[in-house]
């Protein structure tokens, strides 16, 4: 892989417009190079975007060009089942844990995918996908990654909890030990005279060792992902020309800064120069004063600067207009390595 790239911004400013975009034009502009498009915002509209139906597998758009728009949940099952189901034998072998049917049933229901938060679920399949050894067995090698990502307070998780990832999980098993550690202490003193107490401590030992173990790989894996991000990773603003989207990317600005490095900001949605309307020339004179400003506080960075289509850039032409719209005659060169 040489490339990731990440567009972040406000909702609904063109994220996934232009990371297709993008991904159309890179695809046209580098035939031998073959690029995945992922739609990592829970709310895909990757399958809109390109009129077909896409979901949870690997597409294929055009001969060097796939999209995906994963399932994380199905992703959190797969990937936790192990750990998961350790952990509740483990808990089930604990000293009167075990004995008592009405925690069995409490572990079997609370102990499972779908009770693990949300924002980890998400982190476990943007790893799933960076993960070099997990794309390097699948059949097709990807060179460049485009990410359509989630605003940009989900987008943050992302980020975070591969590094922190090990914490998270702690945490998570740690609630789920308090939580049912209360009960345990009601029926056990109810059960401690009944039941001889038992106690297979080899057998939950070598569990133990599994379980740690497993957490090292997951750290190992955390480790990865944020240093590949680190490496090849690109992050791109997107804002319109309006106070609450700017003021938005110059927070992602600061809270991305020590994950992935900012290579630049697309202004989108500029209105074109109106004939006849003294309204739309008002407003394209507002946008383009704080296009300016927009600019002068990014200066370091390569700025690109899209206007409003007439038309919803949808389906490959459109997405190839958009991209002219954006790009004009750039070179692929121009795009994967921005210069301001
Ligand atoms: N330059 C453009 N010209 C015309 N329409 C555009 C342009 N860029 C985006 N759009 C349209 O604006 C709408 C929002 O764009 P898009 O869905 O790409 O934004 P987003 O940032 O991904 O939104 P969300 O946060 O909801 O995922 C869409 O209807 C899209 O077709
Ligand atoms: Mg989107």
């Amino acid at each position: 892989m040489e490339k990731i790239i990440v567009l972040g911004g406000k909702g609904g400013v063109g994220k996934s417009s232009i990371s297709a975009a993008t991904a159309v034009l890179l695809s046209e502009l580098l035939p031998n190079k073959k690029i995945l498009l992922i739609s990592f915002d829970m709310a895909h509209n990757l399958s809109d975007l390109f009129k077909l139906e896409i979901g949870n597998k690997v597409t294929s758009l055009t001969k060097n060009l796939w999209c995906i728009e994963p399932d994380a949940n199905s992703y959190a099952k797969k990937y936790t089942k192990d750990l998961i189901e350790k952990m509740k034998t483990l808990t089930k072998q604990m000293p009167f844990v075990g004995r008592i049917p009405q925690i069995e049933k409490f572990i079997d229901t609370t102990f499972t995918a779908d009770s693990i938060p949300l924002a980890l679920k998400n982190a476990m399949f943007f790893q799933k996908i960076l993960d070099a050894e997990d794309i390097n067995t699948q059949d097709i090698q990807y060179d460049i990654i485009i990410a359509d990502f989630p605003p940009t307070a989900n987008m943050i998780t992302l980020f975070e909890i591969p590094e922190d990832q090990v914490k998270v999980v702690l945490k998570y098993s740690l609630n789920f030990y308090n939580s049912i550690k209360g009960a345990i202490r009601n029926v056990s003193k109810m059960w401690r005279n009944i039941v001889k107490p038992f106690d297979n401590y080899e057998e939950r030992r070598e569990l133990g060792k599994d379980i740690f173990n497993m957490i090292v790989e997951l750290e190992k894996r955390g480790e990865r992902i944020s240093d590949l991000i680190h490496d090849i990773g690109s992050l791109r603003l997107v804002t319109i020309a309006e106070k609450p989207s700017f003021e938005e990317i110059k927070r992602a600005r600061d809270l991305t800064k020590r994950y992935i490095k900012l290579e630049g900001v697309h202004i989108n949605m500029i209105i074109p120069e109106p004939k006849k309307c003294d309204f739309c020339h008002k407003i394209r004179s507002l946008q383009l004063n704080y296009a300016t400003e927009i600019k002068k506080e990014f200066k370091k960075l390569k700025i690109w600067q899209s206007e409003k289509l007439e038309e919803e850039p949808i389906g490959l032409d459109g997405l190839r207009t958009l991209a002219y719209e954006i790009y004009g005659d750039a070179t692929s060169d121009e795009i994967l390595k921005p210069k301001p």
